[in-house]
């Protein structure tokens, strides 16, 4: 798999190319399997749905890589908090997170033995992909998670996570705690599955000031990386934390591949975190919408990482009304452009 080989450091004849949320609203075949599944959570729980829109992106794009087909959030839910995605405002949960007394009515436990759908698409997935293309499983990092969990739905200010982080910083570290708990137990299943390589999201780490992101952020992200690491050398491990350019100089930990997002400039990643980490990234995935602008990213950033291990993506998801043939031109450019 020229996916994983990358991961590692070994030669590969071309970068491998991946888009994040590479399943999802811009392919009309993507919207048909969703229409027939009802909403988005049903599609999530229904594993033979959810392999087959994991594997479209590679079928019809060409990807090196699928993603598995799932979301951050199903690892609250099933810890036991209610769920929805409602059209237009993102996922809401009934009930948030507030104390002690509401941290205990969820189970850790619980949740890695009720993510069998989760498994049961990994299994159906691995079986039904090609040889040479890495599936990639995933989790959130569990500050992104707990900031669901805390707000009870996406949020622009973080007002009642940073109220909790700076006035009753012991709940918030529980709530880590418990959510940590859960992720790891999640991630080592997804790998017994059949995953070749995760990934964690943190796409909320740039909510934090510096010493906040490395308390109660990237400590907990790191905890889940020793504990893969400690039970799956073999297996790579990417993080993505998301827009925190600034602290690049103090990252360091037992991950293989680091996610640049879009606002950190490649070339300032490179000289940060290169060669000990292979790069994942970056291009500003609004260029999708011109192809010219796809034309300029790629050859900037194949440029930028010439001679170093990388692995090309966006710098973040790819949106909802980017054209099918955009997104084709980009993958077939970057396995174009890119081979030596
Ligand atoms: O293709 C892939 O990347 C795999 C599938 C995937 C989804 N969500 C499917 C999805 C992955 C990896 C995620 C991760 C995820 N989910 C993150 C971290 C990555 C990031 O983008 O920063 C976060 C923060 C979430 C939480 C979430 N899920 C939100 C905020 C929303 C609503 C916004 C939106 O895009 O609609 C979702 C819903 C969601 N997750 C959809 C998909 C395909 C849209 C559901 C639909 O079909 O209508």
């Amino acid at each position: 798999m020229i996916f994983i080989d990358a991961c590692l450091k070994k030669p590969t004849p071309y970068t491998p190319v991946w888009m994040m949320r590479q399943a999802g609203r811009y392919l009309p075949e993507y919207m048909q399997v969703r229409a027939q599944a009802g909403d988005f959570l049903s599609l999530c729980k229904d594993y033979k749905k959810a392999s087959e829109v994991t594997i479209q992106p590679v079928d019809i794009l060409g990807v090196d890589a699928a993603i598995l087909f799932s979301d951050i959030l199903v690892v609250p839910l099933e810890m036991g908090m209610e769920l929805k995605f409602i059209k237009g405002e993102g996922p809401v949960f009934d009930e948030s997170v507030k104390n002690l007394e509401d941290l205990e009515k969820l189970d850790s436990a619980k949740a890695v033995k009720n993510l069998t759908y989760v498994y049961d698409t990994i299994k159906l997935t691995r079986q039904n992909l090609a040889a040479d293309k890495a599936l990639i499983g995933f989790l959130g990092a569990p500050w992104t998670l707990a900031t669901y969990m805390i707000e009870g739905q996406g949020t622009k200010t973080y007002a009642i996570c940073k109220k909790m982080l700076y006035s009753n910083p012991e709940l918030l570290h529980q709530i880590l705690d418990k959510v940590t708990a859960a992720c790891i137990g999640y991630a080592k299943e997804q790998i017994r599955s059949g995953v070749n390589a995760i990934q964690i999201f943190d796409s909320w780490a740039a909510a934090l000031e510096e010493s906040a992101f490395f308390e109660f952020s990237w400590k907990y992200i790191i905890k889940i990386v020793d504990e893969i690491k400690r039970e799956f050398p073999q297996i790579p491990v990417i993080v993505f934390p998301k827009g925190i350019s600034g602290y690049l100089d103090k990252i360091s930990g037992n991950f293989d591949v680091f996610g640049v997002d879009w606002s950190t400039p490649i070339k300032t990643a490179r000289e940060k975190l290169s060669p000990k980490y292979v790069l994942q990234g970056n291009m500003e995935p609004t260029r999708l919408y011109s192809k010219t602008a796809i034309d300029e990213g790629v050859s900037h950033v194949l440029k930028a990482m010439k001679g170093a291990p990388h692995i090309f993506n966006l710098g973040h998801g790819i949106l909802p009304d980017i054209p099918v043939e955009h997104a084709k031109y980009f993958i077939k450019k970057v396995q174009e452009d890119s081979r030596r």
